[in-house]
Order: C-alpha cells, then sequence, then structure tokens
C-alpha cells in the first residue's frame, strides 16, 4: 500500500454515467507492483473517504523507475465519483495504490471463463491480459443490462480472446445474463473469474461446476483493513472484503 501522485491523461464518458480513467505517474517512487483485481483508493477533494475502485489496466513504463500509467474504469454512482467526473487531463489525484489480493493467476492450469456483469469487466481485462501472456486459453463473457451501458468489449477483442456479449434487454449479443450465454454456447474451462452484481456472481457460482473465485464488491470506509467497516463472514471466519479481499474462492463464501 502506498500513496502515489498521479496526473489525469484522459477522464471520458464512454458509456451511461461510465467513464475511462487513465492516470500517468512520472514522479519516480512509483506505485506499488500490481496484480489483476487490486484497487486503488482515489482521494477526492472534499471528502474524507477515499473512492476505492478497481484496476482494469496498467504499464510499467520506467522499467522499474514506478513511472507508469493506470487505466480504471468506474461509474458515476455518488456524490464522490460526481466529482471525479469534472475532473480534467492535467489535473492530479492521490491514490493509495496497491490495495486487495487480487486474482490467484495461478489457480487456472490451461483455459479460463471471465464472467463480468457491467464495470466487472475492469478488474478482469488486466486479468485477462495477463493469463493471455500466461499462455491460457481465456474465454470472457461480458454481461450488461443494455447496449448504452457496453464498455471495454474492443480492449478484450485486442488481446484476442472469444468474447460473448450478454445484454439483459436483448439489445446487443445474446438476451438474458452470462449464465445464458455459457448454457447456450457449451462454454466451459478448467477455472472461472467473475465480479460485478452479488446476484449475477452467485449464479456463477452456483451453476458453473468448477472451481472458480469471485471479487466481491461492498460498501468500504478506510478500504485499507484498518476500520473493519467492509467485513463479512466467510466459512473460514470473518474476513475484510478490502483487505482479505475483494477475490475469495466459490467455496468460502456464504451466497
Ligand atoms: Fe475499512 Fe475494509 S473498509 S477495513
Amino acid at each position: 500500500m502506498k500513496k502515489v501522485l498521479y496526473t489525469i491523461s484522459r477522464n471520458d464518458c464512454v458509456a451511461e454515467k461510465t467513464y475511462r480513467l487513465e492516470l500517468t505517474c512520472t514522479q519516480g517512487s512509483g506505485p506499488e507492483p500490481m496484480r489483476p483485481g487490486q484497487f486503488v483508493g482515489i482521494g477526492i477533494e472534499g471528502k474524507y473517504l477515499r473512492r476505492p475502485i478497481a484496476v482494469a489496466d496498467w504499464q510499467d513504463v520506467g522499467q522499474g523507475s514506478g513511472d507508469g500509467t493506470l487505466m480504471l474504469v468506474y461509474k458515476q454512482i455518488g456524490d464522490g465519483t460526481r466529482i471525479l467526473t469534472g475532473m480534467k487531463p492535467g489535473e492530479r489525484l492521490e491514490l493509495l495504490t496497491g490495495l486487495g489480493n487480487g486474482f490467484d493467476c495461478t489457480a487456472c492450469k490451461e483455459s479460463a471463463l471471465l464472467l463480468s456483469g457491467g464495470v466487472g469487466a475492469a478488474p478482469l481485462l488486466g486479468l485477462c491480459k495477463e493469463l493471455v501472456s500466461r499462455g491460457k486459453k481465456v474465454t470472457a463473457v461480458l454481461g450488461f443490462n443494455k447496449a448504452e451501458e457496453i464498455v471495454l468489449v474492443e480492449d478484450y477483442r485486442s488481446l484476442g480472446v472469444e468474447s460473448f456479449i450478454a445484454t439483459l434487454d436483448g439489445s446487443v449479443g445474446q438476451k438474458g445474463f452470462v449464465t445464458d450465454v455459457v448454457r447456450e454456447y457449451g462454454l466451459s474451462a478448467d477455472y472461472f473469474y467473475t465480479c460485478g452484481p452479488m446476484p449475477m456472481m452467485r449464479a456463477v457460482c452456483e451453476q458453473l461446476p468448477t472451481d472458480g473465485e469471485a471479487s466481491l464488491e461492498t460498501r468500504m470506509a478506510c478500504g485499507a483493513g484498518f476500520c473493519y467497516g467492509c467485513s463479512i463472514e466467510t466459512k473460514n471466519g470473518p474476513r475484510r472484503v478490502c483487505k482479505d479481499g475483494p477475490v475469495f474462492k466459490k467455496d468460502v463464501i456464504f451466497w
């Protein structure tokens, strides 16, 4: 966990109430090394609590110097993120980096199914990139409510992975849930990773026969393991989503 100052290079609305935020760090001290599924806590002027947002992609351009870029996709859902939407390229943000445990990339032996709901596609994108670089066969199923909410599909396709879209209203791709796509196309893999709304992840974990893991979304306060405000009960006892998670194996979660 490390405080790092970033400069905004892009902050554009890319879908309904959804923004793509690209950040550059050139201060040399740099962020913590990233793992797919980790998140950052964004400090917003006038707000006491940081906004936890998953990292979609990152690049260490300084070959160990710590300089690099981050790409986040966030939804405008409250006052803090509304302020964030108004920030422009050149403005600075202070981030707590290296938060959370991230996905277990070694759990997938040969093939992985990635199943997202909404902006849950963001943390799975970094994972997708990592799995592809490890030579794994990846299939992505990205679920959205409607066409206006679709994000990151081109980013997945540019990685060369087979990508399906599901929309609840049927406006793009398969009508229905990501689990309908899995059934319809007979998709399978030796492991799955999921991120999105709880009901969607519950359905994924109940219906897919293989092992897998889910990145949980929960309300956070400190976002860094101190306040226990994000504690959940798991089959291994109480766990903090921000510190022990946000990623948990499917069989330890009480759905
Ligand atoms: Fe404070 Fe998780 S939000 S411990």
